[in-house]
């Protein structure tokens, strides 16, 4: 958690887009994990993933067509299918002979999922197809529920930067300013948060919200809060009422080494939320916004390579994190388990 640039972890489902913005018979391309990658939906309803370039020539592939089958390339109209293997080169004559089974753009595993289409990329020798664990899922919501909202903001920082972001409790009363989220004036206190270690990260351990706070109420009386973090940068925050739920999704993607999409989403039982989405969606947007704001200014200064420092215990967290990707990439180069790293703390940090 140095400089500009930070280790891409490999063996992970990633987030791409929401299944929303891909229409059957669609496609759109993007940057994930330094790969050029094309997400498409046949005309069956089923999402893929290619490697977006032609193998061919070298053309990117999304700038030729897709008729809910295959994808055309715009240069010699050569076709792949969904699963990424050439079907047709239309410049071959009678007699002559190709073998079509050896021409492949590469495919990745795709998924979609509670409304997010999530694709898994292999660790290094591994076959791409080689996903075992399913994408995250968000709890208390069935598996084909979309997200109310979802917002997408680009962090000009690597993933370490973008994620100790989202675990750092002490920038809180200094960038989010807003009267949405807090007084303008400044004012911290002493927070004692008990943590303890989860699957692939940790938790805060579940605890019930104070009573006394308004935006609770909606929920119920008695609000239980779960919030957890785990590889390879996802944040799952669970509000639990005894009348509603909220739960929220933060996932990271890389872009580059040194470029982040952040995505957040949530779902919720409370019904008047849905006339309120714009609103909402512009809420987390603005909260974001100041979140990428500070990353830009940190960008200007990490420009000249400086030392930096974690400390006991507001950055406790980001040192957690770093533990748990150094494990994640020495087990996986050992061949052995996974051994999460974390221990059950109390920390205690005005924020
Ligand atoms: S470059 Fe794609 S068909 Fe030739
Ligand atoms: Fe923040």
């Amino acid at each position: 958690m140095q400089g500009l640039k930070a280790e891409i972890l490999r063996g992970f489902w990633y987030m791409a887009v929401p299944g929303a913005e891909l229409k059957p018979g669609g496609m759109t391309h993007l940057r994930m994990l330094d790969e050029p990658v094309l997400i498409g939906r046949g005309k069956d309803g089923k999402v893929f993933a290619l490697r977006d370039i032609c193998p061919h020539r070298g053309v990117p592939l999304h700038y030729g067509s897709f008729d809910g089958e295959a994808i055309t390339c715009s240069y010699h109209a050569w076709r792949f299918n969904r699963e990424g293997a050439c079907v047709e080169v239309p410049s071959m004559v009678d007699g002559q002979r190709i073998d079509m089974s050896k021409i492949r753009c590469g495919a990745y595993p795709c998924v979609e999922q509670q409304g997010i289409v999530w694709v898994y990329f292999a660790h290094g020798g591994e076959e791409p197809s080689g996903a075992t664990e399913t994408p995250p899922k968000v709890p208390l919501f069935p598996e084909d529920q979309g997200p109310e909202t979802h917002v997408k903001l680009i962090f000009p920082c690597s993933i370490d930067h973008t994620t100790y972001g989202l675990m750092d409790p002490a920038h809180v009363a200094y960038v989010h300013t807003s009267r949405w989220f807090r007084a303008k004036t400044r004012t911290v206190k002493e927070k004692t948060k008990a943590f303890e270690p989860s699957p692939l990260g940790f938790k805060m351990a579940t605890h019930q919200v104070p009573e006394s706070q308004t935006f609770y109420k909606i929920l119920g009386s008695k609000v239980i809060a779960d919030i957890s973090y785990a590889l390879p940068a996802i944040r799952i925050e669970e509000l639990h009422g005894d009348r509603h739920n909220v739960v929220g999704l933060t996932a990271l993607t890389p872009i580059t080494d040194e470029e982040t999409a952040f995505h957040q989403m949530f779902w919720t039982t409370l019904p008047w939320v849905k006339p309120l989405r714009p609103l909402v969606r512009a809420m987390s947007r603005k909260f974001l916004n100041q979140d990428r704001d500070i990353a830009v200014q940190q960008r200007e200064g990490l420009q000249d390579e400086p030392k930096l420092m974690l400390i006991n215990d507001a950055n406790t967290q980001a040192r957690w994190w770093m533990h748990l990707k150094d494990e994640w990439v020495n087990s996986n180069k050992e061949g052995r388990p996974f051994v999460n790293p974390v221990q059950a703390k109390t920390l205690r940090f005005k924020s």
